[in-house]
């Protein structure tokens, strides 16, 4: 009998499922996602908690523009509201912008140890993802520069890198994109510039603001905490904006998902907490890892990766700290094998890792 057949180019498809602790439970200390370590702001759960209580919003449709969530937006960064264009995620808008992009056989730069799911989507969508590769676990800009082909049509670079944590600075990206063609579109995923404590960085905004080929992605997903909810938003130029909300699922963003993320944006003094506690977190935890010789990567982000020269070491911990109830991340799909990556939690889930990690290199 026939079968139906998946489209070609999806056939070799290796699908970017990351490996979450599937337990949710507060007995075991979640390091594997990145997710905020303070949990959402004390306003998005009331608005949560208050928007729960309206029955009768659940059987209607959201909007399909949700305006308050726009000015939110637009007010917290000082922006343009026709240029901000909603998502169920910044991983939606991802895709989306493959598919509304790339043509059958066009080519998408992504760097070798960027986030996966840029080729992911770029494969989904029928182009064709070029690898650009890193130095010193950062992305190289002469590297995807290099890779510029007559086929290329968009350029991902996730500042700073999920998994690295690395980031590129203003005047470097400054530079680049004065080198690229105006008919390449370059995303600049900015997921983790709300943890970013660099005076060099820039997150995109002011790229947007000057050309027509430049977008910047953002996530409630990570400092907001809101990641359950899927909600993310992309600053596009004008042009860019009206064809990816003509494009996008017209109901994509829910009603809950736009009320909480207003609220989360509107607790600025939550989001100043969660920075602080995040860095200062951080800098205890690299301050202990250098005191006891144990290396990583420095990172500007909410997560680090941790270096255990090998892949056997690397897995070893990753089951020893499991059977401890604490869930990092392993790095294998990323060809970091000898890494674990390790998401910035409370002062005492930290705390516990610490101990065990110790106590797991102790015998080494
Ligand atoms: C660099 C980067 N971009 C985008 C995302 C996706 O975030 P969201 O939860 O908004 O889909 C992530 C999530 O891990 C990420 O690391």
């Amino acid at each position: 009998m026939k079968e139906v057949k998946t489209k070609k180019s999806l056939l070799n498809l290796q699908s970017y499922r990351p490996a979450v602790a599937e337990s949710k439970s507060s007995e075991i200390i979640r390091l594997s996602v990145n997710e905020g370590a303070l949990g959402p702001s004390p306003k998005a759960c009331l608005a949560i908690k208050n928007w729960s209580k309206q029955k009768h919003l659940f059987h209607r449709y959201p909007d399909q523009i949700d305006q308050n969530l726009i000015k939110a937006i637009a007010s917290r960064y000082g922006l343009n509201k026709e240029k901000i264009v909603l998502g169920n995620g910044s991983d939606d808008l991802i895709q989306l912008i493959c598919n509304t992009y790339l043509d059958p056989g066009d080519e998408a730069i992504y760097t070798e140890y960027g986030f996966l799911v840029f080729p992911q989507s770029i494969i989904i969508a029928g182009g064709k993802p070029i690898m650009a590769k890193d130095v010193n676990y950062t992305a190289s800009l002469d590297n995807i520069l290099s890779k510029i082909s007559k086929k290329t049509k968009i350029i991902f670079l996730a500042n700073p890198n999920n998994p690295t944590g690395t980031m590129v600075g203003r005047n470097e990206i400054s530079n680049f994109i004065k080198k690229v063609r105006s008919n390449i579109l370059i995303i600049l995923d900015a997921a983790y510039a709300e943890y970013v404590d660099k005076i060099e960085y820039s997150n995109g905004l002011e790229f947007v603001e000057k050309l027509n080929n430049v977008i910047m992605l953002r996530t409630f997903s990570k400092l907001h905490a809101l990641a359950s909810l899927r909600l993310g938003w992309a600053y596009c130029p004008e042009k860019i904006a009206n064809i990816l909300k003509s494009v996008r699922p017209a109901f994509s963003v829910n009603s809950l998902a736009s009320f909480a993320g207003t609220a989360a944006l509107e607790d600025v003094e939550f989001q100043k907490l969660s920075f602080s506690h995040n860095l200062k977190t951080k800098k205890w935890v690299f301050k202990e890892l250098k005191d006891h010789n144990i290396s990583f990567i420095p990172s500007e982000t909410n997560f680090f990766l941790l270096n255990f020269h090998t892949k056997e070491i690397a897995i070893n911990a990753l089951r020893f700290l499991e059977e401890k109830n604490i869930f990092v991340r392993g790095m294998q799909p990323y060809n970091l094998s000898n890494y674990l990556r390790v998401t910035i939690g409370t002062k005492n889930e930290m705390k516990i890792f610490l101990e065990c990690i110790l106590s797991f290199l102790k015998d080494k």
